[in-house]
């Protein structure tokens, strides 16, 4: 047996114990996809190994899952036409929010869904844009070019209409996450988060079906808003590196969906990228992308409310000038590296108790000393900023020649 084979084999185990655990848990859509996806996963070993005993256990395996899953699916949909027969009105009506989610979905529909649980979150993910400190011009473009058309669509007819792709671009760790989760928040519309790596690692060559999927489902969700993180990962240059043919139809699969966007529909369905590593995208995807917004490295201002907003709410003797000061001293560190900077801090009174032998005796009351200034000093000479010089640069060209 080969290596890739055993791992192959060990994925599936993987797979099938989740879907165990999410039967036990009554989650019955997202443990027929996992059976599903195990079974799937050993079918493909049984195209390589040629060993019978093996051979055999691995088929029984399959088969098992399969009927688990069959078995599932009949508990499931006799739930779901209990519900009624109103199913495919529901969707496209005006008034279907997503928290409408598995109610009054046809059978077809759901199994969509199904498919694209687990790779792809599609919850609420609740960032503020307060939250966010400093990229004002950023988050401006955003409620133009993404909350705007989703909660007035109607302003967005005609020639004004929305940008179907937007690319947010910039150094690691300055908020690109947070921005498209912050966006997401404000304009309420279903949010589908999908990281582009795990699109096609955890996929095994189903990436391309999963991405039809995932623009159906969103398209009955409509508005919806698509953020696919690591956008480099699917879409780069073509013929360059090592690409393969799965990851060549995956390509172009995503790029004929995203040309689709532009043809007009009443309900919005946007596209929103983030890369760190706008260079190495295809030509084709970035035509897509009609807007391109810079996420640059926090400015003075920003890097002091980033320090405040990873501390909040841990007894501190920083008053506002302290808090001035840690952002002059941390010019060239992204949100990322200020964020780590502050939890080595948060942890260093902890630390010292530990280290005194504080924590064991329980019977103690525990006095937590504030964070200092100098804490943060010492902290900050221990973390190095991760973006180096010649990194902005390259940043900076590339939005001179392709930015907005
Ligand atoms: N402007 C910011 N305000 C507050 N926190 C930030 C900011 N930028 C980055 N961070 C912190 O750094 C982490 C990484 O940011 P993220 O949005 O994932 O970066 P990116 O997607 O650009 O790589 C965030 O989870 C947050 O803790
Ligand atoms: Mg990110």
């Amino acid at each position: 047996m080969s290596s890739s084979d055993s791992k192959l084999l060990l994925y599936a185990k993987q797979e099938a114990n989740q879907a165990i655990t999410f039967e036990n848990a009554g989650k019955f859509h997202q443990a027929i996809n996992k059976y599903e996806r195990a079974a799937e996963i050993l079918i493909q070993f049984l195209r390589f190994n040629k060993n019978p005993i093996m051979r055999q256990n691995v088929q029984k395996s399959a088969e098992d899952y399969i009927s688990r899953a069959k078995i599932l699916r009949l508990k499931v949909s006799g739930k779901s036409s209990r519900r009624g027969t109103s199913s495919t009105s529901t969707f496209g009506s005006a008034d279907d929010k997503s928290e409408a989610k598995e109610e009054g979905v046809s059978d077809e529909e759901q199994e969509l869904l199904d498919m694209i649980s687990g790779t792809i979150v599609t919850e609420s993910p609740n960032v503020r844009w307060i939250e966010i400190a400093g990229l004002e011009n950023c988050k401006q473009s955003l409620r133009e070019a993404i909350v705007l058309p989703m909660i007035k669509p109607e302003l967005f007819t005609g020639a004004r209409k929305p940008w179907a792709g937007i690319l947010l671009f910039g150094p690691p760790g300055c908020g690109k996450t947070l921005l498209a989760k912050a966006a997401a928040t404000e304009c309420n519309a279903t949010f589908f988060s999908a990281s582009s790596a795990d699109l096609l690692s955890k996929w095994l060559g189903e990436s391309e079906k999963l991405i039809g999927a995932l623009f159906k489902v969103a398209r009955l969700k409509a508005p919806s808003l698509i953020f696919m993180d690591e956008i480099d990962s699917i879409a780069t240059k073509r013929g360059e590196g090592t690409e393969s043919g799965g990851e060549r139809r995956v390509k172009t699969q995503l790029l004929s969906e995203i040309q689709g966007l532009k043809t007009s529909h009443d309900k919005p369905l946007l596209v929103l990228g983030a890369t760190n590593r706008p260079w190495d995208l295809d030509n084709a995807m970035l035509s897509r992308f009609e807007k391109k917004v810079y996420v640059p490295l926090p400015d003075l201002p920003a890097r002091a409310a980033i320090f405040r907003i990873h501390t909040a709410g841990i007894e501190s003797d920083l008053d506002d000038e302290d808090f001035i000061e840690l952002g002059a001293r941390s010019e060239g560190y992204s949100g990322r590296d200020i964020a780590n900077v502050c939890r080595e801090v948060i942890m260093l009174p902890i630390r010292e108790l530990d280290m005194g032998g504080l924590l064991e005796k329980s019977d103690q009351e525990i006095k937590v000393r504030n964070i200092n200034l100098n804490d943060f000093k010492n902290s900050i000479k221990k973390v190095k900023p991760m973006t180096t010089d010649s990194a902005l640069k390259q940043y900076n060209d590339w939005k001179e020649e392709f930015g907005e």
